[in-house]
């Protein structure tokens, strides 16, 4: 018999996605009548249709794929040229960042790709999470190995954790000791922050004088709507030499069921070998993907180059304001009921301060059994996240109105 990576053994509870589906199925079980009436506003995923350019453009790779001339078998393993040149000069250039296409990377996902990092990184590393915080970052290096087991909380011992919490406005302190290597996600998920060029500023000079390795996940970065607030940490004089970043197309370009995303590993971006030299995290991501991962499909990429032509980048826009108006609705809908709500101006999560007295696994159940309205309890994301509860503006207009309805019913009851 094999044995396992007992690190698993260590996870406090299943994936938080997959569990809330868990329970909801458990609820329709029991509930039969109310199973047509949820709505769900719990995961982040999308639900309008990928925008008209990006179909078009598919079709025609489907076309290009049908023919000898045209056909293409594996592609380059870092992605399409013509894909990561478009990001470059939109994403980047356009904003004044230095990178190169060279340096992007094209994947499947920024999930598995802030998973899979750790992959080119030791073992020994003192790792920051803020919290709340995204459940990958902190779920992957526990199956790492990076990782004590979990408290009564759920803090898992050796990683840092750095409340983000409405003092702070949701974005944390510098930690009070040298950490490795910090997770930081902005505009957040799931509390809807952002982090100013100030902000991001004092995490790249932290990094700087700590020789410390940021992962910024800018997954949400087209929900900005304030103009003086970084979309990408390389907006920050000297981010390149201490970041790495994930960007996606899932949440801007509606990709969540299509599947491709970026990661930029710049150039001179080094770690420390146990033999004391500095290494290139470049070339040891292209050696990890290069063996790892066969790249996205030559259909997809072209679907993603389209999010970048005139067109596309109307529709995409498009995308983007009709979830952030979802958002505004849900956001002045509870505002209205009495609650108190943050997040959902520059980010598609509205982030609320359970009602008096409810844990956020209660609130979930209230929320499901009184309107069948599907949220994410806070606590699900970190310890600070307990007495929070995120609601999703990923969802139709008609949803959101009808999910606001109920909540205002019941609420103002
Ligand atoms: C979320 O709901 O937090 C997101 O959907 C997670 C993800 O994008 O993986």
């Amino acid at each position: 018999m094999p044995t396992i990576n007992d690190n698993f053994l260590k996870l406090a509870a299943g994936y938080l996605f997959p569990e809330i589906e868990r329970r909801v199925a458990e609820f329709t079980k029991g509930n039969p009548d109310a199973a047509a009436k949820i709505i769900k506003l719990g995961i982040g995923d999308v639900t309008e249709p990928l925008p008209e350019a990006c179909v078009v453009a598919m079709h025609k790779a489907v076309d290009d794929q049908s023919k000898r001339e045209s056909f293409h078998g594996y592609g380059p393993e870092q992605g399409y040229a013509w894909l990561r040149e478009a990001i470059v000069e939109h994403d980047y250039l356009a904003r004044g960042c230095d990178i190169s296409a060279d340096e992007v990377f094209i994947s499947d996902g920024s999930k598995c790709d802030c998973a899979n990092i750790l992959d080119i990184l030791g073992s020994d590393n003192i790792i920051a999470v803020t919290d709340p915080v995204y459940p990958v970052y902190v779920d992957t290096n526990v199956m790492a190995g990076n990782t004590g087991g979990a408290d009564e909380v759920g803090d898992y011992g050796g990683l840092v954790y750095l409340p983000a919490t409405v003092e702070n406005n949701f974005t944390p302190e510098l930690p009070a000791s040298k950490v490795d290597v910090i997770y930081l996600g902005y505009p957040n998920n799931p509390a809807g922050s952002v982090a100013t060029k100030e902000t991001l500023k004092k995490w790249v000079d932290y990094a700087k004088e700590h020789g410390s390795l940021i992962l910024f996940d800018a997954a949400y970065e087209a929900f900005v709507t304030e103009a003086d607030i970084p979309r990408s940490i390389y907006e920050i004089q000297g981010a390149r030499e201490v970041a790495i970043e994930f960007r996606s197309f899932s949440k801007n370009a509606g990709f969540t069921g299509t599947r491709c995303a970026f990661t930029v590993v710049p150039k001179g971006l080094t770690g420390r070998a146990s033999d004391g030299s500095d290494v290139e995290l470049h070339g040891l991501w292209q050696r990890r993907q290069s063996t790892k991962f066969n790249g996205v499909s030559y259909i997809i990429q072209r679907g993603a180059e389209a999010v970048y032509s005139e067109s596309g980048r109307q529709q995409a826009a498009g995308l983007v304001s009709f979830y952030l108006e979802n958002a505004r609705i849900i956001r002045e809908a509870l505002e209205r009921a009495g609650m108190t709500v943050f997040g959902g101006v520059n980010a598609p999560y509205v982030w609320i301060k359970t009602p008096a007295g409810q844990t956020s696994w209660q609130f979930f159940d209230t929320l499901l059994n009184d309107t069948h309205i599907v949220g994410t309890p806070g606590s699900g994301f970190g310890a600070a996240g307990e007495g929070y509860f995120r609601l999703s503006a990923f969802n139709s207009r008609e949803n959101v109105q009808e999910a606001m309805q109920r909540i205002g019913a019941v609420l103002a009851v």
